[in-house]
Parts: structure tokens; sequence; C-alpha cells
């Protein structure tokens, strides 16, 4: 039997209509709207789709959602420095740098600006920090938007092998560790596979779940899936043909597979969900800040 889809796109739709309703008590009960800049260095035609989407949806959920467009030719001071007025912005809840950044920009500089009260990336050193103690404040928006995929179609991850494909900053990692959390979503035993690893297949394997983050087009087939486990594919890349897929050939892993994410409309919306949500949680801090100030 083939497998059933993790509907992201009506998961992420549910999620940001019961967003926009806590946005407007918040708005109600303390006169503040939840507002996130998103800042965008150059012209990379995919970041520029993603900025957009994350920006009307934050006005769609009732948030102040910006977006600041600065030019390819930007220098890192001048992007520092913008951060710093932003920090300083009390309508600013949330940062969000939009990466890849231009060549010749340290990323790691500019994250480590953001103040991490407002980093509603999660990837603010502190805040990864956090989450690896096993106290978690932002986590990053795509690992936690496919905790609650999983946590929401009841699949159980307590004692399940979860096998991660990559190991990046904004996925991988932060992913390995809210399976490895305790509670609801985690409690799992977490194997990371990468481009060191010698037979990541075989690994693959012996998943009973299997997160696949490793950029390369439909490149995990059914031989690396064990029967019944629930596939989730964070990438999504453009054929030649202007069509999309994801780094796992669709057809013959859902033929092994008991549930499966599709692309689009897979981990992308959650995504976008979960960082209003972190919008949402990163004015909620700052008016409880605002309130232990005025007290
Ligand atoms: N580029 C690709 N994914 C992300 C993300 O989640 N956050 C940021 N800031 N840039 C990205």
């Amino acid at each position: 039997m083939p497998a059933s889809l993790l509907d992201g796109k009506a998961l992420a739709q549910q999620i940001r209509e019961e967003l926009a309703g806590d946005v407007a008590r918040v708005r109600d009960e303390t006169g503040i709207v939840p507002g996130l800049t998103v800042v965008l260095v150059g012209n990379n035609p995919a970041s520029q789709v993603y900025v957009r989407n994350k920006q009307n949806a934050c006005q769609a959920a009732g948030m102040i959602g910006k977006l600041l467009r600065l030019p390819a030719e930007t220098g890192q001071g001048d992007l520092l420095t913008t951060i710093d007025r932003l920090n300083d912005d009390p309508a600013v809840h949330g940062i969000l740098v939009q990466l890849p950044l231009p060549g010749g920009i340290d990323d790691r500089a500019v994250i480590e600006r953001i103040d991490p009260l407002k980093d509603v990336d999660g990837f603010h050193p502190v805040n990864a920090g956090l989450l690896s103690q096993g106290v978690p404040r932002f986590v990053p928006c795509t690992p936690l938007g496919i905790r609650e995929l999983l946590v929401q179609a009841n699949v159980e991850t307590r004692g399940a092998h979860a096998v991660v494909l990559g190991r990046s900053q904004i996925v991988g990692k932060p992913m390995a560790l809210l399976l490895l959390q305790k509670g609801p979503g985690g409690d799992a035993t977490v194997t990371v596979c990468h481009t060191g690893t010698t037979d990541s297949a075989s690994i693959a394997r012996q998943a009973d779940i299997l997160i696949v983050a490793m950029g390369r087009p439909e490149s995990v087939t059914a031989n690396w899936i064990k029967p019944g486990a629930v596939v989730i594919d964070v990438g999504i890349h453009k054929r030649n043909d202007g069509t999309l897929c994801g780094d796992v050939d669709f057809p013959g892993v859902a033929a092994v597979a008991s549930k499966i994410t599709p692309v689009p409309g897979g981990v992308g919306p959650m995504t976008v969900a979960m960082l209003l949500r972190n919008t949402l949680q990163a004015a909620r801090l700052a008016v409880r800040a605002r309130s232990i100030h005025s007290a």
C-alpha cells in the first residue's frame, strides 16, 4: 500500500489561523502588534520568493511583516549597523536575515549580532546552546515544523530510530537535537549521516523515521527505506522542466514508506508557520520584559 501524505500545507494553514487568534489577543490585551523584519541582501531569486512568503504570512496573521531589501554590494559593516538599529527598535520583535548572504559577508558575525531575544531563526549561539542543553527558547523553524508534523500525525518518536541525513546548522543539527529532547516529539534514538559517512543508505535503511536534508535532488531512492518508515523530505529543487522535486525520489519511496511529505506542500509551509509562532513568542518575551522593567 502506498504511503499516506503528511500534509504540511493543511496543518500550516490551521496553525496560522490559530496564531492569528493569538496575535489578536496579544494586541487587545497589551496594545502590542508582533512585528517581524526580514532582511534580504542581494537578488537571489529563490530567497526573494521565500522572504515574500514570510512577509505575506506575517501580515495575514495580523502581525507587522516588513521586508528590508539591501543591495548586493552592501558591506558587512553596513549590515551590522542595520541589525543594531533593528535590535534597538521596540516595534521589531523578530529579526530574520535571509541566508545565504552574498560572498564577502561573514554569516557568523551577522547571526551573532542579532539580539538573541529577537532571533526568531534560532541560529544565534545562545539559542543553539539552549537547545543543545535541553532548555530550548527559539528553535530553527524547519526542524520545529517537522516535529509538529510528526506529533500531529501521531508518529511515535519515543524509542524510534530516527536517522537525519545532513548536518547543517539550519536543519540537520537542530533536528537531531529536537528528536533527542525529552517529551512529545522527542525521546528518539538519533543517528546523523553526512558527507563523511561511509554508507548512508545502509544506515537510512535502519530508520523508523528518516529526515532527509542533504540538498541533493531525488537522491534517496526506495532501496534506502525500511518498509513502513516515515519519510520527511526537506529538499526543494527545480528540475530543468520547471517542476519541483525534493531530495527524495517520491514515487519510488512512497511505495515503501508508510508516511511521506510531498514536495511542495510538506515541510516548506510548516517552516513559515513556525516562523510566525517564534515571532509571537518573541513579542510575548518583549511584553514580559517591559512589565518587569516597569514594575
Ligand atoms: N535560508 C534557507 N532557510 C532559511 C531559514 O530558515 N532562515 C534564514 N534566515 N535563511 C534561510
